[in-house]
C-alpha cells in the first residue's frame, strides 16, 4: 500500500490497538457469561459498549468500566451490556430434520423410558431459547403427539435464556414474519391468532412453557434445573471457549436423566470437550446420550 494510500484511510478503518478498559470489559463479560468476543470482533465489542455509555452518559471506556464494576448499580449495567451483545437469531421449526428426529426416534424411547418408570409425563429444557420460537415450537410438536399417540400423557418445557430483553419477548409470544417464515398455514391456524401484522402464540401453547432468565455460568441457578428428557441447547455454545463449554456440559450431563438426550445446534459438537456424552446418529440428525447409557441405535 502507498503512503497516500494510507493517509485516505478513513478513522473506522484503520487499525489501532485495542484500549486496555477493553480488553478488561472483554474479560469480564467471558467471566460472568462465558462469552468469548474473538479479536475479530472487537470492534462490533466496543460499539456494543458506546451504545450502552450513550444511554448512561458515559464518555470513557475506563468510566463505563467503573460502571460495570464498582458502581451500585453494577449488577443491572452489566445485565444491560449482555442484553446487547448477545445473538438472538432464531425462527419457528427451525431445524426440522433435527425436530423428526426428536419426534420419530428419540420421544419413542423417552416414552419407552417414562412408562417403566410409571411417569406419563415429558420435561424438556429449551436452553438458549433467546426469543421464544424453540420451546413454543416444541410444545406445538408435542401438542400434535398429546392429540395422538400420547393421550393421557403431560408435557413440560422450561425455556431460559441469559438476555432479559428475549425473555421478555418470549413470554409475550408475539412473533413477524421473520420468525414464522417456517409455520404450515395448518399450524399457523391451530396454534396462532393474528394480532395486527404479526402472530400471536395460543395461550394453550403457551401454558406447557415456563420462560425464565438463567444465565449458565450461574452455578447456583443451574444445579436446580434437574430430571429432563430432554436438553436442546442449540447455537449457543458457538459463542463459548472450551473451558465454559465443558462447564456448561457439566451442568447439561447432571440435568438430564439416565435415559435423556441433549441436542445441539448442526455446527456445534462435543469432540474435545466432554467425554460423559456419546454422540449418537439419529436418522436425520446427530444427539448426545450418556456414555453409561445402553441405548438401541
Ligand atoms: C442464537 S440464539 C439460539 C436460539 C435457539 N436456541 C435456536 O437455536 O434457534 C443464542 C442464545 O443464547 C443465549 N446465551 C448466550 N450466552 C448465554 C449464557 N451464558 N446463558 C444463557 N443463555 C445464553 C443468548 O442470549 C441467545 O438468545
Amino acid at each position: 500500500m502507498t503512503t497516500a494510500a494510507v493517509s485516505q484511510r478513513t478513522p473506522e478503518t484503520a487499525w489501532r490497538p485495542p484500549s486496555p478498559q477493553l480488553m478488561q470489559i472483554r474479560d469480564l463479560v467471558y467471566q460472568v457469561a462465558g462469552i468469548f468476543q474473538p479479536d475479530n470482533k472487537l470492534r462490533q465489542f466496543e460499539d456494543r459498549c458506546q451504545k450502552r455509555m450513550q444511554a448512561l452518559g458515559v464518555s470513557s471506556l475506563r468510566e463505563y468500566y467503573q460502571c460495570l464494576t464498582v458502581r451500585p448499580s453494577r449488577q443491572t449495567e452489566l445485565v444491560s451490556l449482555l442484553n446487547e451483545i448477545t445473538v438472538g437469531e432464531t425462527f419457528f421449526f427451525r431445524n426440522q430434520p433435527q425436530l423428526d428426529a426428536l419426534r420419530n426416534v428419540v420421544l419413542t424411547r423417552i416414552v419407552d423410558a417414562r412408562k417403566k418408570m410409571s411417569l406419563r409425563h415429558i420435561r424438556i429444557w429449551s436452553a438458549g431459547c433467546s426469543t421464544g420460537e424453540e420451546p413454543y415450537t416444541l410444545s406445538i410438536m408435542l401438542m400434535e403427539e398429546l392429540a395422538g399417540r400420547l393421550q393421557g400423557w403431560t408435557f413440560e418445557i422450561v425455556a431460559t435464556d441469559l438476555n432479559e430483553r428475549s425473555v421478555a419477548h418470549a413470554k409475550a409470544g408475539l412473533y413477524g414474519n421473520y420468525s414464522t417464515r417456517n409455520l404450515t398455514p395448518e399450524t399457523t391456524k391451530k396454534y396462532f391468532s393474528p394480532a395486527g401484522e404479526n402472530l400471536q402464540v395460543n395461550a394453550q401453547v403457551k401454558t406447557h412453557v415456563s420462560i425464565t432468565r438463567v444465565n449458565f455460568l450461574d452455578d447456583a441457578r443451574m444445579v436446580f434445573l434437574k430430571g429432563f428428557d430432554i436438553v436442546m441447547c442449540c447455537n449457543v455454545l458457538i459463542y463459548f471457549d472450551v473451558q465454559s463449554k465443558r462447564r456448561v456440559i457439566q451442568h447439561f450431563y447432571n440435568s438430564l436423566l439416565g435415559h435423556g438426550y441433549l441436542f445441539l445446534g448442526h455446527s456445534e459438537s462435543l469432540y474435545g470437550v466432554n467425554d460423559d456424552f456419546r454422540l449418537v446418529h439419529l436418522p436425520s440428525a446427530t444427539a448426545y446420550v450418556k456414555a453409561e447409557t445402553k441405548v438401541i441405535l
